[in-house]
């Protein structure tokens, strides 16, 4: 008995982090009463939690291992495909975050309505919702398999009864398992039914995708822990304001990150956004001082957006600085340099960043169109028309090359742009396409000439 005594461990609710000995206040994130006690795993059971097959090691050489990339299944959603690399990697686990209601449960229906093989698992809502929800939906998909229920091992007979090849669990916080003591929706209990999951998925070869609520704080809700267990995540982002949505891929196992789908919450459900910069330009028919657009890359693909400036006489003794979609110390250091570098008096003036679209933004490429919107504020005079601002600015005023230039320019010129300010380095080795007047430039000082036409700062 002792030495197979199971040791237990506490792991707070709010953050995820693990301790020996129960505490009112956790240790790594400092929240009460947070502590609660999980059972540990007696050697049998790690050896099953650790190991995919459960059986005895081997090792293999990497060119026996069988693997083709045309396994990848698509679903038809384009901009989902998209953000999965390319299609659903059979046995890969998948967690979907994102804010409640903001179309999780929607798009997960409708991949399912996809594919012949899925089963839709709903912990929350009861089935007639779900038909309710289905109702809307352009073809309401009436073989789709569903189950509601709430125990995994359940869910996982029931999969196996189906055949089911694609597993959706909305969401991962209903769920639990018998052998735990803990409530569902508890660190302990999100973290082991993923755990017993990613078994599955692996064992048997079947997708499984968890949708997750996130907490206020912007973690999936419990553990940031499943973030590290799943292969994929993909979040929603942005403000539920739009009608828009942007699903981003954070972490891709089998597939490039910071990849967008863009898609539109329609009375139809979510529909692919096929032109996404379209909706990030806002209606620009005559170009007024503070804006500037930026092409920016969303992991493979191009992005023009519109960045906007407001640079008033500040009301209060400590300007204040404001951003939304844009880093606020990246800000910081814009102003500095603007400061010093082209003599702009900030430091009596407030100074708010907005990226259209409720879209963030962290290519360093687009720092030199913020500038530009800020400086385009400050002497309240617009850009001039049909400009598209591409540049990474250093801390000498200098614009530094970025990646991807000549895709960036040219999703450009097929947008109707006429004049691209880039980086001088980069423009030497373009090929420009037709239509659109590169221009390129090595100091922040020189972008504004080219854009106000003439005249100092
Ligand atoms: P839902 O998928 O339930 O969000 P989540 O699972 O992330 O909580 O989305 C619910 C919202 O979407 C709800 O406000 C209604 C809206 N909606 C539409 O606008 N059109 C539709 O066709 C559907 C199905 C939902
Ligand atoms: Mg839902």
């Amino acid at each position: 008995m002792a030495a197979n005594k199971k040791r237990s461990v506490y792991v707070c609710n709010s953050c995820g982090a693990s301790s020996p000995r129960w505490a009112g206040q956790c240790s790594a994130c400092g929240a009460w009463n947070t502590l609660v006690e999980m059972r540990g795993l007696d050697s049998k059971e790690k050896r099953r939690a650790t190991l995919p097959s459960g059986g005895k090691p081997e090792v293999v050489r990497l060119g026996d291992v069988e693997w083709t990339d045309a396994d990848r299944r698509k679903t038809g959603i384009g901009e989902l495909d998209r953000v999965l690399g390319g299609g659903i990697v059979p046995g890969s686990l998948v967690l979907i975050g994102g804010d409640p209601g903001i179309g999780k449960s929607t798009l997960m229906l409708q991949m399912c309505a996809r594919l012949q093989d899925a089963l839709y698992v709903s912990g929350e809502e009861s089935l007639v919702q779900i038909r309710h929800r289905a109702a809307r939906l352009p073809k309401p998909p009436l073989d789709l398999k569903l189950l509601a229920a709430t125990n995994v091992e359940q869910i996982l007979d029931a999969a196996d009864q189906t055949g089911a090849g694609v597993l959706v669990i909305d969401s991962i916080q209903t769920m639990y398992r018998d052998d735990l003591d803990s409530a569902p929706g508890s660190v302990a209990q999100v973290r082991e039914c993923a755990a017993l999951l990613m078994r599955a998925a692996k064992d048997r070869g079947i997708s499984i995708f968890l949708v997750g609520h996130v907490t206020k704080d912007g973690m999936i809700a419990g553990p940031k822990v499943l973030e590290h267990m799943v292969d994929t995540v993909l979040q929603f982002e942005g403000e539920q304001v739009y009608a828009h949505r942007i699903v981003r891929a954070a972490k891709n196992r089998f597939g490039s990150t910071n990849e967008i789908g863009v898609f539109e919450m329609s009375s139809d459900g979510m529909t692919e956004v096929k032109n996404p910069s379209l909706l990030f330009l806002g209606d620009r028919d005559e170009p007024e001082s503070g804006t500037a657009v930026v092409a920016a890359m969303e992991g493979a693909r191009p992005l023009l957006i519109e960045v906007q400036a407001l640079v008033a006489r500040s009301g209060y003794g400590t300007p204040q600085r404001g951003t939304t979609g844009y880093d606020a110390k990246r800000l910081q250091m814009i102003l500095a340099v603007l400061e010093k570098r082209m003599g702009l008096n900030l430091a009596e003036r407030d100074v708010f960043v907005n990226v259209a679209g409720g879209l963030r933004l962290d290519d360093p490429a687009v720092d030199l169109g913020i500038a530009a919107a800020i400086v385009s504020s400050y002497r309240d005079v617009p850009l001039r028309a049909g400009s598209v601002l591409v540049g990474e600015l250093g801390l000498t005023g200098e614009v530094r090359t970025v990646t991807h230039l000549e895709t960036r320019i040219r999703e450009a010129a097929k947008l109707g742009f006429s004049q691209a300010v880039v980086p001088r380095s980069g423009a030497k080795r373009l090929q420009a396409p037709e239509g659109i007047q590169v221009r390129g430039i090595d100091r922040v000082v020189m972008a504004l000439t080219e854009l106000f036409g003439g005249g100092k700062a």
